[in-house]
């Protein structure tokens, strides 16, 4: 059986590009199909500035919403990150391998550190380093593949070639993973600023769906969505940024083909009135078992630490043997 894992990063709340991008693959495709591990990389949360408390909320925030969209302890593992220390044990390995030039050019690092830099604030060294603790994650569990939306394919790609380095000078170690991406969005924008990611830590908050925002805050968002100054309903991503956005997000909320769907509208509006149903549609079975979950907080914190429990068995074999392999006496 195939090993998958993927995570989702606590730095703000869960956004619709989360869902579609990744999570609603994981509940309704991954679990079912592979030996998968799903997790709340909150050591990831501390490589901008944080406030602790806040981070600890979204923590369990984050996990209460990888349960209420589907994930199913009895058939995935659901974890936190900083439960299981292997993944900070194989990133300092990892960083032996990894070299300084690989991590200044990832996109990331060059947008996220030049938004602080702005911001008059200072750059963490642990924003720099974060793909070698993401390749972290992957590699300690042996995963074949990671399903994510599209702004971590750039990530995923260096844990692969960590892993190919990491394979030849010290001998066949890990498993060389691969992203697996949804087919349609696999990158939501951002309902105002179409040019721009749907990301939760961001500043325009009015074109964010939150996964838990209240059904009428969600059509407001949906119908406020900026589009452009013409009138036919076209599918085309690069001229028409909002209304292929609008198409992809109804698409990926209906089952349908974002090209196909543009045929059947003659208006803006029309689009955006069964976009906004569609998404509250989407929401609505997630958001009540959210309801029913945060009712019974002890089931989230047995399933967290079983999940931590088995997590730790499946990584600890693979990192002690790359500790044997780069050569590290073994404990006596
Ligand atoms: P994060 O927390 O930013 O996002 C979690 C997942 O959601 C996807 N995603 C989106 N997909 C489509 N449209 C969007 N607008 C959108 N926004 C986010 C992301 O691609 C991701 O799949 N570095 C990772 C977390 C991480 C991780 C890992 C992932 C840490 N270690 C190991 C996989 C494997 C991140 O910041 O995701």
């Amino acid at each position: 059986m195939k090993r998958v894992f993927s995570g989702v990063k606590p730095t703000g709340h869960l956004t619709l590009g989360n869902y579609l991008g990744a999570l609603r693959q994981w509940a309704e495709v991954d679990q079912h199909r592979a030996d998968s591990l799903f997790c709340v990389v909150d050591l990831h949360a501390l490589t901008v500035e944080h406030d602790p408390a806040r981070v600890r909320r979204l923590s369990r925030q984050a996990a209460t919403l990888l349960l209420a969209a589907g994930l199913d302890p009895r058939l995935c593992t659901v974890f936190v990150q900083s439960h299981v220390d292997e993944h900070a044990r194989l990133s300092y390995l990892l960083e032996c391998v990894a070299t300084d030039g690989e991590m200044r050019r990832m996109i990331q690092y060059k947008e996220k550190a030049a938004r602080e830099r702005e911001r008059g604030g200072s750059v963490r060294l642990s924003l720099l380093t974060y793909p070698v603790l993401m390749a972290a994650d992957i590699l300690a569990y042996a995963t074949d593949e990671v399903p994510v939306g599209d702004d971590q394919a750039q990530h995923v790609e260096l844990a692969r070639d960590l892993a190919m380095r990491f394979n030849q000078r010290y001998g066949h170690t890990f498993v060389v993973p691969k992203a697996t991406l949804p087919a349609v969005a696999a990158r939501v924008m951002n309902l105002q600023e179409p040019g721009s990611k749907m990301g939760k830590s961001d500043d325009f908050g009015p074109g964010i769906v939150y996964l838990l925002d209240e059904p009428d805050v969600v059509r407001k968002k949906v119908m406020r969505a900026v589009t452009d100054s013409g009138r036919e309903v076209v599918y085309d991503r690069a001229g028409r940024p909002g209304v292929a956005n609008l198409l992809e997000i109804l698409a990926a909320c209906t089952g349908g083909d974002p090209e196909a769907l543009s045929a059947a509208y003659t208006s803006y509006g029309d689009l955006k009135k069964d976009t906004a149903d569609a998404v509250v549609e989407v929401l609505r079975p997630l958001r009540a078992r959210h309801q029913e979950l945060c009712a019974d907080p002890g089931y989230v914190e047995r399933v967290l630490r079983d999940g931590a429990e088995k997590a730790r068995a499946m990584a600890r074999p693979v990192v002690d043997d790359a500790y044997r392999a780069i050569g590290l006496l073994p404990p006596l």
